[in-house]
């Protein structure tokens, strides 16, 4: 069976983020699944225009293939004032067809919180992007520390019930779309 293609896509483009440590955490444990081809979509390096173009830039069309590649997500996110950030918004915005039917997750992190606002928030974006968000989140409380730092077990297996969710959906929804266009 081919490799479950998987976007992990970095939501933060703050300078001196985290996100790009807990992508990079996250990633070394999904690449250790052989079933699983994953890729990094970090958003500072699209260089996207300041107000919606009429028509796509070479930018927003790098971005929006990659998209379309993938077959499962997982969305890195911080919490900015209980919501995910607005440059990540941007990016989700630019595409359309491509979000459809596939499967996307969550890595989660905030200072006090794990990043749940803006997961629940996410939710509601992908559901209109007619995506399906699986159940379960890696959340991250960082006042806890960094990933690497704070109870690595727990969060590990985290990232197996989130992988596990993923794949099932991911191959899922693969299937389905091969066998019928999709309703939308
Ligand atoms: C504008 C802003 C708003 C924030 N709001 C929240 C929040 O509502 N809840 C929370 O737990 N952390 C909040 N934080 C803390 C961030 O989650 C924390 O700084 C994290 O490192 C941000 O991710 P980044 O470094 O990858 O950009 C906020 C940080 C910023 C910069």
């Amino acid at each position: 069976m081919a490799q479950l293609r998987i976007a992990v896509i970095v939501g933060s483009t703050r300078e001196g983020r985290v996100g790009d440590r807990v992508a990079h955490w996250f990633v070394e444990q999904a690449a250790r699944h052989d079933d699983l081809a994953v890729t990094v979509v970090d958003l500072t390096g699209y260089d996207f225009p300041a107000t919606y173009p009429a028509e796509p830039t070479a930018s927003i069309r790098a971005f929006v293939s990659e998209v379309g590649r993938a077959d499962a997500f997982v969305v890195v996110t911080p919490e900015y004032n209980h919501s995910f950030p607005a440059p990540l918004k941007q990016a989700i915005d630019y595409a359309y067809d491509e979000w459809q039917a596939k499967a996307v997750g969550f890595v989660s992190y905030g200072c006090g919180s794990t990043g749940l606002h803006a997961v629940d928030q996410l939710r509601t974006v992908f559901t209109a992007l007619h995506a399906m968000t699986v159940r379960d989140v890696v959340g991250i409380d960082l006042l806890a520390g960094e990933p690497t730092t704070q109870c690595a077990d727990e969060l590990q297996r985290d990232v197996g019930v989130l992988l596990d969710q993923l794949r099932w959906w991911g191959l899922a929804l693969r299937d389905g779309r091969a066998a019928r266009p999709y309703v939308s």
